[in-house]
């Protein structure tokens, strides 16, 4: 009996792809989360001043941006947080697993610190002006903490996924070795620094409706000087996370990035100082528009295209370097026990070793050649490509519309066999699979295509 891969099924997402849709989730996320643990900061630095100063009503503020953060970062943050759970589940099956593996105490700590930072929260809005201001100011700091602990163990984990950085973790499998990864503290930094930043954009929508002419500049301008104060550091520590970056990454980064990136990223950055300083400057003329519009422009033209670059320079891994994003184990993990994928596929091929090979597609026959062509492509590729010339990477964009079987298949035994594109994963399929790729991948820029993959659907 021939001994199967450890693969699920795969979650073919028409249109978009699946990365995407994590992509989606993963940005709101992203907002959500690091808007309420810089506010959490901002609250705890805000209420200092206030207790040092002897400025009660500066915590007028304090309970206005809680409040708000309670009914949009903490709403949106518990639901895209459990999204990104059930969409990696089905998306990324091996490569949860893989991190589970890994990491189960930590998420537990997180979870831990997590509640803390709910229950902070809610408490400090609720006790503001009911308990004496010293007591009011640990309770501050303790979920500023708090708050902060979840990043950082969050951070040890996705930074983890880029890569371990060194040898020791596969041999030693051990949580601390993972955990402690080359480019963690650089990771921390940055997402730390962009806190910041995003919590002083987002304070700007509450510190514009302070009826207190004196605490509404006080505040702005505090505000301004913790997103200059994080523009700066995000900029340092980016330049120092891009030295902890793999070969593949800085590629990737080089060479396979669209071209908007790069630049729109810059403008988003200046835009952000232009706005901090402007605001510092002006306080009184910060509208509620104006840091509306800016944390928009933040998420959408800075958020989104960051996330997307980090997943993609990432490629072909999903994490840890051993795992490929299309969920084939890419090495042997001694310190895990886990051993490679990519001989018994080379031997036997994806359709004969994969549990969710459909009944039918076990023998192939001249019926259903391309439909055996299909389900290897869709679980080889489809993680990465999207089959229609939509979404991520569209499939016939990469092969230029080619109909040309020959070409195809030599571009399969030939760069993806022999693992000759770093950003892709070496994919060795047999001979004969490589065949019923490259007629599939053909057949999608066929003029019939469109017809072809209705009749496939409708006998199936
Ligand atoms: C782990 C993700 C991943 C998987 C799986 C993957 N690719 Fe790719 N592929 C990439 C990336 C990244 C690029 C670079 C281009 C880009 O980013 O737009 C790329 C580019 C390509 C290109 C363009 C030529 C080139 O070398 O840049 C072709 C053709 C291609 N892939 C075919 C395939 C085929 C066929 C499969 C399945 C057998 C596959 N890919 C699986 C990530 C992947």
């Amino acid at each position: 009996m021939l001994e199967t891969l450890g693969l699920y099924p795969s979650w073919y997402v028409p249109v978009i792809g699946s990365a995407w849709v994590m992509g989606i989730i993963g940005t709101i996320h992203v907002l959500a989360s690091h808007t309420s643990v810089g506010a959490s900061w901002l609250f705890a630095l805000i209420e200092t001043k206030a207790v040092r100063e002897n400025k009660p009503e500066l915590m007028e503020y304090i309970k206005k941006y809680g409040v708000f953060l309670l009914v949009f970062s903490y709403i949106i943050g518990s639901i895209t947080g459990p999204g990104i759970w059930y969409a990696i589940t089905v998306a990324s099956p091996k490569g949860v697993g893989g991190l589970i593996h890994n990491f189960v105490w930590v998420w537990a700590a997180e979870w831990v610190y997590f509640t803390v930072e709910v229950i902070g929260v809610y408490a400090l809005v609720y006790l503001i002006g009911k308990i004496d201001p010293k007591t009011h100011l640990k309770l501050t700091w303790t979920f500023a903490l708090a708050s902060w602990a979840t990043m950082l163990l969050i951070v040890g984990i996705l930074s983890f996924m880029m890569w371990p950085g060194n040898e020791s973790w596969y041999q030693t499998g051990s949580t601390l070795d993972a955990f402690f990864n080359l480019n963690f503290f650089a990771h921390l930094g940055l997402r730390t620094a962009f806190m910041f930043a995003i919590a002083g954009a987002v304070g700007g929508i509450l510190a514009a409706t302070m009826k207190d002419k004196e605490v509404r500049i006080e505040i702005t301008r505090f505000l301004s000087k913790m997103g200059i104060a994080g523009v700066f550091l995000g900029l340092i520590m980016w330049m120092w996370y891009v030295q902890t970056l793999p070969e593949n990454a800085r590629i990737i980064m080089q060479t396979q990035l669209p071209s908007y990136i790069a630049p729109t990223l810059f403008a988003v950055l200046a835009a952000t100082l232009i706005y901090f300083a402007w605001s510092a400057w002006k306080p009184l003329q910060l509208k509620q528009g104006f840091a509306v519009a800016m944390t928009a422009i933040i998420a959408i033209a800075g958020l989104w295209p960051e996330e997307r670059s980090r997943e993609s320079i990432r490629k072909p891994y999903v994490a840890g370097q051993y795992i490929y994003s299309n969920q084939t184990i890419a090495r042997d993990v001694e310190g895990k026990q886990i051993k490679s994928n990519l001989p018994q596929i080379a031997e036997h091929g994806v359709l004969k070793t994969h549990p969710f090979t459909p009944v039918s597609l076990r023998e192939v026959t001249e019926t259903n050649r391309l439909q055996a062509g299909e389900f290897i492509a869709k679980v080889m590729c489809a993680n990465c490509h999207s089959m229609e010339n939509t979404g991520l990477r569209p499939m016939p964009q990469k092969l230029h519309g080619s109909t040309d079987v020959a070409m195809i298949k030599a571009y399969l035994g030939g760069a993806l066999y022999n693992g000759t594109v770093p950003y892709m994963p070496r994919i060795p399929l047999p001979e004969f699979e490589q065949q019923l790729v490259a007629e599939y991948l053909a057949s999608l820029s066929q003029p019939q295509a469109a017809m072809k993959q209705l009749t496939l659907a409708e006998s199936r």
